[in-house]
């Protein structure tokens, strides 16, 4: 079988497309035939050396696939061969087979194809775990969200606007015209503006009562400074430190530096909370995330939330998948398909 390994940090060009062995069945597992994998702005740090949590190389990255099921291990029940499914893969998702723990798989609603089921599960539970289990979020609160037109970004608008919240959204100003459809009601072109001001205006000095914020750098403090009280601030990602397709150290470094440091007393004074989300290490709390994921299936197969594929890339394009991440041509998800999928590029963004 092929897959898409990263030889060595560096830019996009170093993805290499390499024949293995299938991976062996083991106990507790199923094989899934690839047909769709997720592409997440981790894999892009990943390859960047730049992602602590993920194995040094030679590494094959990707946290989610759907296909079907090419074998059972015997101790494993509810799964059939040929069953439609999507799973959670953590690392080796860029491949055209994968051996996953049962209990990472889920049966896919018939109505969803393969793309748009890698599409959900890293940005709709993160999403999910951001808005819900972590934000609280309730019907009139006014919620900002950072990068909306990214991957967990438009998840977390379509979570938000069922939440009946009040959206404000910070992108490239390119994307605003889709995201104001989507149902954001006030954009920030965060690139040009000074989005506190424009916060400060839009909300007339109210302030905010979620901000989600996965950028980094002096961001963090800044979103900290716009929260209204009993206002919670969600960390969950520090995009600052890819400056583009290299690594600049400098740069990364300076990000490092401008991170703040959040005091107890000042948090209680303030009446504000600071929360960390890291679903990568969520992933032995599988009875709290696996209930979350089996909903949003159920809500994309009835059409309450629509995932938006922004592009699909073949497996062997993987570092053209990067480079337009890097590029921040994205409105939604990428995602790479294997041959003879439903994959069909659509081409937004
Ligand atoms: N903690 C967790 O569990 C968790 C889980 C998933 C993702 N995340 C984090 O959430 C963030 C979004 O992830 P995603 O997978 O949904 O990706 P994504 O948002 O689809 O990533 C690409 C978009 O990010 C924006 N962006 C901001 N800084 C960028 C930079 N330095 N380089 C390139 N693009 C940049 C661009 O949008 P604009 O055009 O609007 O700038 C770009 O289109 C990342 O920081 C990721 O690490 C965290």
């Amino acid at each position: 079988m092929r897959q898409v390994c990263i030889p060595r940090y560096g830019p996009p060009e170093v993805l290499r497309l390499e024949e293995v062995p299938e991976p062996a069945l083991q106990a507790g597992t199923v094989r899934i035939a690839v047909r769709a994998s997720g592409v997440n702005f981790a894999d892009l740090l990943a390859r960047q050396g730049l992602y602590p949590d993920c194995p040094k190389p030679p590494v094959v990255v990707g946290y989610e696939v759907a296909g079907t099921v090419e074998a059972v291990a015997p101790d494993v029940t509810g799964f059939r061969v040929g069953q439609r499914v999507v799973a959670l893969t953590r690392f080796g998702g860029y491949a055209e087979k994968v051996v996953v723990p049962a209990a990472q798989v889920f049966p896919l609603p018939s109505s969803l194809d393969f793309p748009t089921a890698a599409a959900l599960p890293v940005n709709y539970l993160t999403a999910y775990v951001l808005v819900h289990l972590c934000g609280h979020l309730q019907p009139g609160e006014r919620v900002l969200i950072h990068n909306a037109g990214g991957g967990v970004g438009l998840a977390a608008v379509q979570l938000c606007r069922l939440q009946q919240a009040e959206i404000y959204g910070t992108a490239s100003a390119g994307k605003h015209e889709f995201l104001r459809q989507q149902g954001v009601e006030h954009l920030i072109d965060y690139r040009r503006e000074d989005v506190p001001a424009a916060i400060r205006r839009l909300t007339q000095g109210r302030g905010l009562d979620l901000v989600l914020d996965p950028l980094g750098g002096r961001s963090f403090a800044q979103s900290y400074r716009l929260l209204a009280p009993l206002g919670r601030l969600v960390l969950f990602g520090m995009s600052r430190l890819s400056g583009g397709p290299r690594r600049r150290l400098l740069s990364v470094a300076w990000q490092l530096l401008r991170l703040p440091r959040f005091h107890p007393l000042r948090l209680m004074q303030d009446n504000r909370a600071v929360i960390g989300v890291h679903l990568g290490h969520l992933w032995e709390a599988q009875q709290r995330l696996r209930p979350a994921l089996e909903t949003l299936l159920a809500w994309a197969a009835e059409g309450r939330l629509r995932p938006v594929i922004a592009q699909t890339f073949p497996l062997a394009e993987a570092a053209a998948a990067h480079r337009y991440l890097h590029e921040r041509r994205n409105l939604g998800k990428v995602v790479l398909t294997v041959a003879g999928s439903e994959a069909q590029a659509s081409g937004a963004g």
